[in-house]
């Protein structure tokens, strides 16, 4: 047995003796992926933090992920393989500079992304995910909303209804970063391709999508359709789902800048180390739980649409 094959065999032990489900956000490494009980995007594996029967979640995601499940299952160990993993998006908008933003817009709920702090959470009225989002503003009975923290997924939700919605400026530099002659070029060398893209890319990049989903949303759109070429404008990660459950299928990522950092800090080292020491733990102190699951659980509440 090689050594690889040994961690392998030694996250699964370690994983049925602790009692721990694996969950892996799509954009994870492919090694972290394919070991991972549970692979999805910020909604679904929300929804599997909420409902696991295991005594603990190991998160292989981002510290704003990890922090969800903590919220969702208090009585449950969440275990982040890299505390180091965070978020430049969540980290762009502070509990204060939303309540400031509140007290300019009173009356307009706020609906906030999850790619945001337990404490900004906390602040919100509801939740949402690049999955849902214009259902929950859309179930929502306020002709007037504020949408934080993402200006991009703000503004195309703004494109998807009839509300005044204010926007928090901040963005997740992987996907707004994505140069527009990168799109084109790759749409111009591929013109038979169909585009997706995630609603965290700037308006323009938006505009020459055919559709534009979250990344489960891309493997069930691309699972389910009859063409043969797709232009993935998301972070690279996905590509590992795409090209394994679609084997005659050719996938384009327009830019090799379509990389986050902090999605591919954990490896298996680190996943096999956190089993065993049981660490690092994620926690949120009790008082901020309570009301950032409040907007969880609204959030949890709109049907999924799917
Ligand atoms: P989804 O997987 O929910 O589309 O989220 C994208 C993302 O940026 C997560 O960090
Ligand atoms: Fe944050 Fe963007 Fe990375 Fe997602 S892809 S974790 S939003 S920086």
């Amino acid at each position: 047995m090689n050594q690889h094959q040994q961690i392998i065999q030694q996250i699964r032990r370690l994983a049925d003796e602790r009692d721990a489900v694996i969950l892996a956000h799509n954009y994870q490494p492919d090694d972290i992926q394919e070991i991972a009980d549970i692979t999805g995007d910020s909604l679904g594996l929300s929804i599997e933090a909420a409902k696991t029967p295991r005594k603990v979640i190991v998160f292989c995601g981002v510290y704003f992920m990890a922090e969800s499940a903590a919220i969702l299952s208090p009585e449950k160990t969440v275990l982040l393989p890299r505390l180091d993993a965070g978020c430049p998006l969540a980290d762009c908008i502070t509990p204060e500079g939303l309540r400031r933003m509140k007290e300019q817009h009173p009356g307009a709920p706020v609906v906030t992304y999850v790619n945001s702090s337990a404490a900004v959470k906390a602040e919100s009225d509801i939740c949402c995910t690049s999955a849902n989002a214009v259902r929950v503003v859309e179930s929502l009975v306020e002709k007037e909303v504020i949408l934080a923290p993402d200006r991009n997924l703000g503004r195309y939700i703004a494109s998807q209804t009839d509300k005044v919605c204010h926007l928090w400026e901040g963005c997740c530099p992987v996907h707004d970063e994505l140069p527009l002659s990168s799109l084109r070029r790759a749409i111009k060398e591929n013109p038979d391709a169909v585009v997706l893209a995630h609603p965290e890319c700037r308006p323009e990049i938006l505009a020459l999508a055919h559709h534009i989903l979250s990344t489960s949303g891309m493997l069930a759109y691309v699972r389910k359709s009859p063409a043969k070429k797709f232009i993935i404008a998301t972070e690279r990660g996905l590509l590992y789902q795409l090209r394994r459950d679609n084997p005659g299928k050719e996938f384009i990522i327009p830019s090799s800048t379509l990389i986050c950092r902090d999605m591919k800090r954990t490896t298996l080292e680190d996943l096999r180390c956190s089993l065993d020491t049981m660490s690092p733990v994620v926690t949120v102190p009790e008082e901020i739980r309570l009301r950032a699951r409040r907007a969880l659980d609204r959030m949890l509440a709109v049907p999924r649409g799917d």
